[in-house]
């Protein structure tokens, strides 16, 4: 059965988007087929992080106009047999994408694709509002710090209430998950940002991962790569272990997986076994 997961957050800038591209790339390297679709109109970015740019000719907008079949504006990713992109353009209108467009769109995806990924835009208008609306899944990208945690309790509670799960009114609802991005030990540790213990008991859902603030994320985004792709890099392989429990295996949590394994308490106190 296909999933549709929606990767959204409230503030722009905390990762969506390399969350979407790694965790999408993530989902294929494990053999299910994939789609990323990006619905941030305003920005168009997805597909520069995934490295398709200049192949896009068509796009989810142009679909959704009738101007292009859904088949002529997927890219397939040359890397990944299972991986496939739906960018759009940033030029037209933010009003372009439409309810039942979306729908339209996610129904006929849903037939082909076992997971399908939605790049959301900032904030908690119309753009975000559309990239939950029909999801099953909600990955809320948050960064351990107050402006962030706040504006991902907000989407928390749209999430609860304005989806067409919270809508069907027989308590079912989008099942959400915490990717704590751009986590620094040591700065936790010091005090200038905020501890995984405090993130997660303002936002009481259950941690998906926590990615490490790394140079090896910009890296990535330069080369057009998802960083789940780069082995070496503990972002990439954070998101690897955050893929594995999405498709719900039992994986210890880490904080900084390219580490030697210590007690994950321990190390946030910043203290060495
Ligand atoms: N784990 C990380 N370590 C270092 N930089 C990161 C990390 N995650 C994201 N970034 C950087 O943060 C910026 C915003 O990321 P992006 O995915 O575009 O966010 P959003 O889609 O939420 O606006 C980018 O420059 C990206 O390279
Ligand atoms: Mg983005």
């Amino acid at each position: 059965m296909s999933k549709v997961i929606v990767v959204t957050s409230g503030k722009g800038g905390v990762g969506k988007t390399t969350s979407s591209a790694a965790i999408g790339a993530g989902l294929a390297m494990r053999g299910h087929k994939t789609v990323v679709i990006d619905f941030d109109v305003g920005l168009r970015n997805l597909d520069m992080i995934m490295g398709c740019e200049r192949r896009v000719v068509f796009d989810f907008i142009n679909v959704i106009q009738g101007d292009a079949k859904l088949k002529q504006a997927l890219i397939k990713d040359r890397r990944l047999e299972n991986l496939h992109v739906l960018p759009t353009s940033q030029t037209r209108d933010k009003d372009a994408l439409t309810t039942e467009g979306v729908k339209k769109v996610l129904d006929e995806l849903r037939e082909e694709f076992d997971y399908i990924v939605c790049d959301s835009p900032a904030g908690i208008e119309r753009g975000a509002h559309l990239a939950m609306y029909y999801a099953d899944e909600a990955v809320v990208v948050t960064n351990p710090e107050v402006s962030s945690v706040r504006d991902s309790d907000r989407v928390l509670g749209l999430l609860n209430s304005k989806t067409a799960l919270a809508e069907k009114g027989d308590g079912s609802a989008v099942k959400a998950q915490l990717l704590l991005t751009r986590f620094d030990q040591n700065r936790s540790a010091n005090g200038e940002m905020m501890s995984v213990e405090d993130v997660l008991e303002i936002l009481a859902i259950p941690l998906l991962g926590i990615i490490p603030e790394s140079t090896s994320v910009l890296k990535a985004s330069n080369e057009g790569t998802p960083v789940s792709l780069d082995e070496k890099s503990p972002a990439g392989k954070a998101y690897m272990d955050a893929v594995g429990r999405l498709v719900g295996e039992q994986i210890e949590m880490r904080v900084n997986p390219g580490e030697q394994r210590r007690g994950f308490f321990q190390r946030l106190l910043g203290r060495t076994a």
